[in-house]
């Protein structure tokens, strides 16, 4: 499809970088159909993160994910999921392209910024996680 999902991370949000992250996304071309601000509590985002349960950081990651406020979106472009990857980098930042949201923003591989969808599939689960059909626009 065309959508994809995505949150910015506690991190991120702390830290006072949720415009500059928004202002990246909306001139890379993608239009916002949904936004809030939220926050998990740690069951919630063990549920979100169910796939990576057996990953040894998972616990970590739970306890990280629900620690401050996040702003989940779903997002709609032409090759929404490829293309919004690309726009984040790799999952460390070390490893992050220049000109990237986590380049700019990420401070460790589990504190990375943002988060985006890996499939159509998953876009369409993780946005409905946060958002009902009325929410979308
Ligand atoms: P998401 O867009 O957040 O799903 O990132 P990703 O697809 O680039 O990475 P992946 O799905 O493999 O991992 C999900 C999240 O778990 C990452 O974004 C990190 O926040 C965290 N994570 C992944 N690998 C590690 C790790 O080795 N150690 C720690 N502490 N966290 C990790
Ligand atoms: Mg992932």
């Amino acid at each position: 499809t065309n959508k994809t999902f995505t949150m910015i991370k506690p991190d991120a949000v702390k830290d006072g970088h949720s415009g500059s992250i928004i202002k990246m996304i909306e001139a890379a071309g993608f239009r916002i159909v949904a936004l809030k601000k939220t926050q998990l509590t740690s069951e919630r985002a063990g549920e979100f993160y169910a796939v990576h349960k057996e990953r040894p950081f998972y616990n970590d990651l739970c306890m990280y994910m629900s620690s401050g406020a996040i702003i989940p979106m779903i997002l709609e472009k032409e090759n929404a999921v490829a293309d919004f990857r690309k726009l984040i980098g790799a999952t460390n930042p070390d490893n992050a392209e220049e000109g990237t949201i986590r380049k700019l923003y990420a401070i460790s591989m589990e504190k990375n910024a943002i988060h985006g969808s890996d499939s159509d599939e998953n876009a369409a689960i993780e946005g409905n996680f946060f958002f009902s059909f009325t929410d979308q626009f």
